[in-house]
């Protein structure tokens, strides 16, 4: 009697004289549908019904997404592909967290989730469903700046501003889990997030001025206030 793959099977010593079918899914099958599984993953549901289990397979078309944004809720119709990102600038005019590389790699869509930073171009809008979403805009506004969004506007920490965003949000979550930080571990904790303009020293002052061990507190709005008297 030959297998599936009409060769005559071969026999073992470990094997041999027993039932196969005894054995449940032979090594060569389990390697098989581990194979198939990870390059094939739209047939996923038929081969976990084999293993019991049977998860729901949703798409290609829209489908109801449900989030949590800044204490808020929004809602829309979505295919599951969506990433949150483009969920927040696309569906719900959320646009402070930007799109740069799209591939998890500069940090200028840095969001929170739980209280956690996260690329938003590497999570899928349905991944977040349940979760706490908090964007830039979600810390303060400009009648009531968040201290760290001041302590950027002090220590001239952006220049052409478009990676500010998710260096204020990647900052807020480094601080909230190291409140006290050297400037070694600002250096290292800000690392995820990328800067073409070279903002790296006022950055690295705003976090330190954001919970009161350095920077440079109120240089910029001093020489706002300067140029102010000057031109009244
Ligand atoms: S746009 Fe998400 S990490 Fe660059
Ligand atoms: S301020 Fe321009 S990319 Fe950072």
């Amino acid at each position: 009697m030959g297998d599936e793959d009409g060769r005559r099977p071969r026999r073992t010593s470990r094997n041999s004289g027993r039932n196969p079918s005894s054995r449940g899914v032979s090594r060569r099958d389990f390697l098989k549908i581990g194979g198939i599984a990870a390059s094939v993953p739209l047939v996923g549901t038929k081969l976990a019904g084999a293993a019991g289990t049977d998860p729901a397979v949703l798409g290609p078309g829209k489908v109801p997404v449900a989030l949590t944004i800044n204490g808020r809720r929004y809602s829309a119709e979505l295919e599951p592909r969506v990433t949150l990102l483009d969920a927040l600038r696309n569906s719900f005019d959320l646009t402070g967290a930007k799109r740069v590389c799209d591939r998890g790699t500069c940090g200028a869509c840095t969001v929170l989730m739980d209280g956690k930073a996260v690329y938003s171009c590497s999570v899928l809008a349905i991944e977040a469903q349940r979760h706490q979403i908090t964007t830039v805009e979600g810390l303060g506004d400009p009648g009531k700046l968040h201290p760290v969004q001041k302590a950027f506007w002090d220590n001239d920490a952006q220049q052409c501003g478009f990676c500010t965003p998710g260096f204020v949000v990647a900052t807020k979550a480094f601080l909230d889990h190291t409140p006290n930080p050297t400037p070694e571990q600002v250096r290292k904790g800000l690392c995820g997030n990328l800067c073409r303009c070279g903002t790296y020293v006022g950055v690295r002052a705003a976090a330190l001025q954001a919970v009161g061990v350095g920077g440079s507190p109120g240089k910029r709005g001093a020489a706002a206030e300067e140029g102010g008297r000057r031109n009244g």
